[in-house]
């Protein structure tokens, strides 16, 4: 991994816990060390984003799990980069699979809101992949291309192997070199998302193109600690 890109581990939460046992598990991250090479991103559902940001220390940022494109205005059941930045969060996650596959997002849409969220300052984790039956066919790098373009990987308990994600993610390195610079495609750091867990992060975090990850169910375990440490 190239030096001016941190490892970074964001902890997707998903549409899951209450006050109480979201409570302890923040008491749990609390305690944890954090390694000073390391970024660590919780994203609680949007009713816990303002909960979430008063209990976590400071060591870890707070993400929203989407956002809409607009300040304000009538759009119900959305929320805006500026109300995320009024509760203290600092990232958004975009154009999660989720988000496409559940709830018919695009990638048109998804890039307008990347955009938005960058200009309005938030950092953005934003999601590409491929679903299995794109990856068995082959198309793996038409679809993950594809969805870079506007915008410039889940729950299976599948992992991909590390020689896999290492492939993808070199691959998407090269294009962000061939379609916008060396110097973004140095210092962009490529996750890897999908049923990461305690077990396979070190292998994973080994390869030299996945400078982290995005993790859904085990960021609710206290083995998420392993995740954060697996460059150690
Ligand atoms: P998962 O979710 O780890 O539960 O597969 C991954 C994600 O949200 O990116």
């Amino acid at each position: 991994m190239a030096p001016s890109r941190k490892f970074f581990v964001g902890g997707n939460w998903k549409m899951n816990g209450k006050k109480q046992n979201l409570g302890e598990l923040i008491g749990t991250l609390n305690a944890a060390k954090v390694p000073a090479d390391t970024e660590v991103v919780c994203a609680p559902p949007t009713a816990y984003i303002d909960f979430a940001r008063q209990k976590l220390d400071p060591k870890i940022a707070v993400a929203a799990q989407n956002c809409y494109k607009v300040t304000n205005g009538d759009f119900t059941g959305e929320i805006s980069p500026g109300m995320i930045k009024d509760c203290r969060a600092t990232w958004v996650v975009l154009g999660h699979s989720e988000r496409r596959h559940v709830f018919g997002e695009s990638n048109e849409p998804i890039g307008q809101k990347v955009a938005r969220a960058l200009a309005e300052g938030l950092g953005v984790i934003t999601c590409i992949g491929e679903k299995l039956d794109e990856r068995e066919p082959g198309i793996t790098e038409k679809v993950v291309f594809e969805q870079t373009k506007p915008v410039w990987a889940i729950g299976t308990g599948k992992t991909a192997t590390p020689q896999q994600a290492q492939e993808v993610q070199e691959k998407l390195r090269g294009w962000l070199k061939s379609n916008v610079s060396e110097a973004v495609a140095q210092s962009t750091p490529i996750i890897y998302g999908g049923s990461v867990t305690g077990a396979t992060c070190k292998e994973l975090a080994g390869q030299p193109d996945v400078d982290g990850f995005l993790v859904g169910g085990a960021s609710l375990k206290p083995k998420f600690m392993d995740i954060i440490n697996a460059k150690q």
